[in-house]
């Protein structure tokens, strides 16, 4: 108990510009205050950022979502690490819980940057010691930062807002191939429902197309549980919506742990009468104006306030994973097995 209040004593938690509220939560969930920021801009645009507690010898953490605008939210970010470890910071820690640029994660153009392992370079170059993030786009990209980081997820505050309904006639569809392993584990939690996973190809940036449907086929179900990383425009989701329809799906609960909804996406999702739900978390802030009846927020500020303990308290993380049933929650590896696929 001593050991737990020396180390939030000693702790320090500043929020960038990009979402306050978040790292309010969070701090309510730790019992400690929000440090103060103050935030300026010079007559030419340049930002001019001051942390308001003394950090000396403090462990800092910053939290900062890479949501729009992602370039200042960014700068804000490399910023307040390099004021923490350059005004002497015991720990420098960079809590993101949403990190757009994961979805920049491979060269499939000629003369393109892989920006989410560049970026994730300029957060250790700018003093982050260490990361907290949560669902990145692809899990690979958690091997892009070369500090120790903590990838953590929303699927427990997903797998208890969804715990306790009847869900017999539906069936989990990843509209994506490679989320389709996230897709399988919400499913297994919520009592082994069926999964299928959409064959998807990108065209551009708002148009995708589902090609073929992979695993249990949604024929002959009546209600999906569409489940995806993030919702930016909404191509995705509404490929996956309109080809479900024509296995004769009904109804349509969407979720998703990055709730971006750039554009119209939520709008077009509230006017459409087969989507009886839209649930996503409080990774990115959501103005007011897109909060429609239909949205539901769940927090994840105490899923980042328990990985901001366990790592102040130097304890495993595990616990905020295990949310699968029993048995599953060991897996052996036989000696020499590789878990490549
Ligand atoms: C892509 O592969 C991701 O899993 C999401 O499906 C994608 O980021 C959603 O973007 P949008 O809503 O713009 O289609």
């Amino acid at each position: 108990m001593q050991q737990r209040q020396e180390s939030l004593g000693m702790m320090r938690v500043f929020s960038g510009s990009s979402h306050p509220e978040l790292a309010q939560g969070i701090c309510s969930h730790l019992g400690i205050p929000l440090s103060p920021v103050l935030h300026q801009r010079f007559s030419d645009d340049c930002l001019y950022l001051q942390l308001g507690h003394t950090v000396r010898n403090h462990d800092v953490f910053i939290v900062q979502s890479i949501s729009a605008p992602t370039s200042d939210h960014l700068i804000e970010l490399f910023m307040m690490l390099d004021i923490a470890r350059s005004a002497g910071a015991r720990s420098v820690h960079a809590v993101i819980p949403y990190y757009s640029y994961a979805r920049s994660d491979k060269k499939d153009a000629p003369r393109i940057s892989i920006t989410a392992r560049l970026m994730a370079d300029l957060m250790r170059c700018a003093g982050a010691q260490h990361v907290m993030t949560m669902t990145l786009h692809s899990p690979q990209v958690h091997g892009f930062f070369s500090v120790p980081t903590d990838h953590l997820t929303a699927l427990p505050c997903f797998v208890d807002y969804f715990k306790g309904r009847d869900l017999s006639d539906t069936v989990v569809v990843s509209p994506d191939i490679g989320h389709a392993k996230r897709a399988t584990k919400l499913a297994t939690a919520l009592g082994g429902l069926p999964v299928t996973a959409g064959n998807k190809v990108r065209i551009s940036d708002t148009r995708v197309i589902l090609r073929e449907w992979v695993g249990a086929r949604p024929k002959g179900r009546r209600h999906a549980l569409v489940f995806d990383d993030e919702i930016a425009n909404g191509g995705t989701v509404f490929e996956a919506i309109r080809a479900l329809k024509d296995e004769g799906v009904r109804h349509f609960t969407v979720a998703c742990t990055h709730g971006v909804f750039a554009g119209r996406a939520i709008e077009t999702l509230a006017e459409m009468p087969e989507v009886v739900e839209v649930v996503t978390t409080d990774t990115v802030p959501i103005p007011p104006h897109k909060r429609v009846p239909k949205l539901r927020i769940l927090s994840v500020a105490g899923v980042f306030a328990e990985a901001i303990r366990c790592n102040l308290l130097g304890r495993s993380v595990g616990k905020l994973f295990a949310f699968w049933p029993e048995e599953e929650e060991v897996e052996e590896l036989e000696p020499g097995l590789q878990h490549a696929e």
